[in-house]
């Protein structure tokens, strides 16, 4: 596995492929790198003959100061774990590298953007997409990977790429979970053993309000409850339970269409969020 630095040898060793005739697909991560991330790497690898990830923690969207310096760093484990599972190039840019003395410009996705972590992190997509544009404009991938476990950044992604006509495919990838349910996030690492167990409520509150809302319940009083249980569990700050049309990611009042149950909660000092899908087909009528 080539370790890449300098985005003018990204350049040059992307170019380096092309000519060759290969495709290249690419995962960006801030590191910390768990089964979820692998799992976008082996992906990646078996949709394109070569592929790139980045390692880099993006002060931009951090709307939290203490969030960042606490963000967990582990670059050779994270080298060891890409090589691992097949990664050809690992791209490390740094600050400099990506924001360079006056740098001034944002790629801000309103619409889609707007709501949930648009609204709990204010500044939070305009600094996920501003970085996302730039990474993918300098490995210009064919495809890009990212997981469904971000869902809604994965929907600002989209709309970012189509609006400024960006030619690379993007492929979303399922949530990969811990066998007892909780989705893999680096945000794990910072759980005590305890609010570890106790943040098992959250996947578990979706599985039940999931279930409940393909009975036919009520949408209000599903939410209502599964907000309850987050609070019972121990978690002190919950952003918001919804269920969303899974395009627009606007909430949805009563079933209809493509749907995706979504969760912000605090446990501990630490902030999770999880999503499941709801297969509209399979909701009772009432
Ligand atoms: P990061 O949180 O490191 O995640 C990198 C990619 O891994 C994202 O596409 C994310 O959705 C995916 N991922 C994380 N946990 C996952 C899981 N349990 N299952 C499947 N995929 C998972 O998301 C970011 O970094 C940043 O915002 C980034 C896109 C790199 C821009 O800075």
């Amino acid at each position: 596995m080539q370790i890449i630095r300098d985005p003018e040898a990204l350049r040059a060793a992307t170019k380096a492929l092309k000519d060759s005739g290969k495709s290249l697909a690419f995962v960006p991560t801030m590191g910390a790198l768990h089964a979820g991330h692998i799992k976008l790497v082996s992906e990646a690898a078996s949709q394109a003959d070569a592929v790139a990830a980045s390692i880099f923690v993006n002060p931009t969207q951090f709307n939290d100061a203490g969030d960042l310096a606490h963000y967990p760093r582990q670059e050779q484990q994270d080298l060891a774990m890409l090589e691992a599972a097949g990664c050809d190039l690992a791209w490390l840019p740094s600050v400099d590298d990506l924001y360079p003395d006056g740098f001034s410009t944002t790629v801000s996705v309103s619409g889609v953007g707007t709501r949930w972590e648009g609204e709990h992190r204010p500044g939070h997509f305009d600094g996920v997409a501003t970085v996302v544009a730039k990474l993918l404009v300098a490995a210009a991938p064919d495809i890009a990977l990212f997981g469904d476990k971000d869902f809604q950044q994965l929907a600002v992604i989209r709309r970012m790429v189509a609006d400024l006509g960006l030619p690379v495919e993007i492929v979303g990838v399922p949530t990969v979970r811990d066998p007892d349910g909780l989705a893999m996030s680096s945000r794990n690492a910072l759980l005590s053993a305890d609010d570890r167990r106790r943040a098992l409520a959250l996947p578990q509150a979706l599985k039940i309000a999931r279930d409940r809302i393909i009975a036919g319940e009520l949408v209000g009083r599903v939410l209502a409850d599964a907000k309850q249980a987050l609070v019972d569990a121990g978690f002190l700050k919950i952003d918001y339970v919804a269920l969303v049309d899974s395009a627009s990611l606007e909430p949805l009042s009563e079933p209809a269409g493509e749907m995706r149950l979504i969760a912000a909660a605090t446990i501990g000092g630490t902030r999770l969020i999880d999503n499941i899908r709801v297969v509209s087909d399979t909701v009772a009528k009432s």
